[in-house]
């Protein structure tokens, strides 16, 4: 219910920021919830290894688009291993805390976010691998 969260969750599930898919992206990344059926995909331009554009898809509640939106915005600018440090604690503390019962639930995009990350180191060390 729309009740249990704060304003900034209900703001920022009105207004998500960097919500899509992306062409061509470098990495992609992706996690689903079992319990609730919610899906997030991240989608990241890197160059330089700095998150260049990132962009999220997000099927879910209203904590599943406010977190994957705050967590675009944590991750925007970053490299790829300060993005690698970002948490799930991190996000909420940004929207000012998520109802318990959601925390563990929706907050998953920066799993997703790692994912794509994870995607894209691996498959540039097989480009040097088979480069040489
Ligand atoms: Fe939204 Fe689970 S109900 S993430």
């Amino acid at each position: 219910m729309m009740d249990d969260y704060n304003e900034k969750v209900i703001d920022n599930f009105r207004n998500p920021k960097n919500m899509g898919s992306m062409d061509n992206p470098d990495a992609e990344g992706e996690v689903g919830n079992p319990t609730c059926g919610d899906i997030m995909k991240v989608f990241l331009k890197i160059d330089n290894n700095i998150i260049k554009d990132i962009k999220v898809k997000t099927f879910g509640c209203v904590a599943a688009i406010a977190t994957s939106s705050k967590m675009t915005e944590l991750a925007l600018g970053k490299t790829l291993e300060e993005a690698k440090d970002l948490t799930r604690d991190m996000v909420a503390k940004e929207l000012g805390g998520l109802p318990a019962q959601k925390m563990h639930c929706s907050n998953l995009s920066v799993e997703a976010l790692h994912k794509a990350i994870d995607n894209y180191q691996k498959k540039h060390m097989t480009k040097e691998h088979t480069t040489d």
